[in-house]
């Protein structure tokens, strides 16, 4: 029908509906579901080990033993998925540590697909954490000033998510925003024969305030400058599409955008232009802000976080990935 038929009808004035849970139930756009979420994780070294992260109540730094109780109890709660983060005993300018075959991400990740074989095990890859200097990429340093080399970090990259695909890992997500990452991450995994192990891409990474306290939960923060001259400019969105391109151009499964609530606009553009499944990372500062508020009897934090999440799928996410996960599961459960 088109609307040439409108006009020969009167106009009604519009009216509110007789509401009943039904009814509601019936018209609602938007479900959020424990399907959907994933729990990032921090490992380290040790055994019966649970460092709090003091900007971040309820995050600790886990030993393997620990962080298996963790996502043990993440999983029977409804979660699906882990994404895994490692603090390596020792940092060095090579950053061996990512890719050592038993490093810190390597032994975790075995460990949970021996107890836990259902649980989707997602490494984040990147080098900030095992890198002595603390940039996501190997440094160039002369007399006047240090650069990031992209094109010598991705061969570390890509033996980096190879190591943790060799012990088990279900997908790799390439964090560090080098270019040409994701085809480089792609054609090893395929030259080892993991032609089916899926890349989520951090594709939209913006240079963030929003990362404070995850740099102290990963003992990632730069020892000298930023990250800005990988991670993205936050007043661009038409780049942001360009770097999503890109990535898929390059072999990304799944598309990632962070942060999440300050940039549902560029989440809403990925889902809308490129159809792919796409993911909001929810960040540290994100969970942090909740945390502070709710602990000062400011904010209901169970009705903040349901509709922050709510707002992300809204805005086109299909995955969310949040520090709140397995409370968020918990309290879906309780309807
Ligand atoms: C590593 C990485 C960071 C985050 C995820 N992977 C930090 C950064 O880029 O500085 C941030 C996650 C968060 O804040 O929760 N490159």
């Amino acid at each position: 029908m088109s609307l040439h038929f409108v006009g020969q009808f009167p106009a009604y004035r519009p009216r509110r509906l007789r509401q009943t849970p039904a009814l509601r139930a019936l018209m609602r756009e938007t479900h959020l579901n424990a399907s959907h979420l994933v729990l990032p994780l921090f490992a380290r070294t040790g055994r019966k080990l649970r460092r709090p992260v003091a900007a971040m109540p309820g995050v600790f730094q886990l030993s393997p033993d620990e962080l298996l109780r963790e996502a043990t109890q993440a999983h029977q709660a409804g979660v699906p998925a882990v994404l895994l983060f490692g603090l390596p005993e020792a940092k060095d300018a090579k950053a061996s540590g990512a890719y050592a075959s038993n490093g810190i991400v390597q032994q975790t990740v075995r460990l949970l697909k021996k107890h836990l074989p259902q649980l989707l095990v997602i490494t984040d890859v990147c080098l900030c954490e095992y890198m002595e200097h603390g940039h996501c990429g190997v440094v160039h340093k002369s007399a006047k000033d240090a650069r990031i080399l992209n094109d010598p970090t991705l061969d570390l990259l890509a033996r980096t998510a190879a190591s943790h695909v060799e012990a088990g890992a279900d997908m790799v997500a390439p964090s560090d925003m080098m270019d040409g990452r994701v085809g480089a991450i792609r054609q090893r995994l395929d030259r080892l024969g993991f032609t089916d192990t899926p890349i989520m891409s951090y594709a939209a990474k913006f240079a963030s305030a929003f990362y404070g306290p995850f740099r102290e939960a990963a003992e990632s923060a730069p020892q000298f400058g930023d990250r800005r001259s990988y991670q993205m400019d936050p007043a661009n969105a038409n780049e942001a599409m360009r770097e999503v391109a890109l990535d898929i151009h390059e072999g990304a499964d799944i598309l990632m955008v962070k942060p999440a609530l300050a940039y549902l606009d560029i989440l809403q553009r990925v889902k809308q232009e490129f159809g792919y499944p796409t993911a909001a990372y929810s960040v540290s500062a994100e969970y942090s802000m909740v945390k502070a508020a709710a602990a000062n009897g400011w904010i209901d934090e169970r009705a903040l976080t349901l509709e922050s999440l709510l707002a992300m799928k809204r805005a086109g996410a299909d995955i969310l990935i949040t520090y709140a996960a397995t409370d968020a599961a918990r309290w879906l459960k309780e309807g």
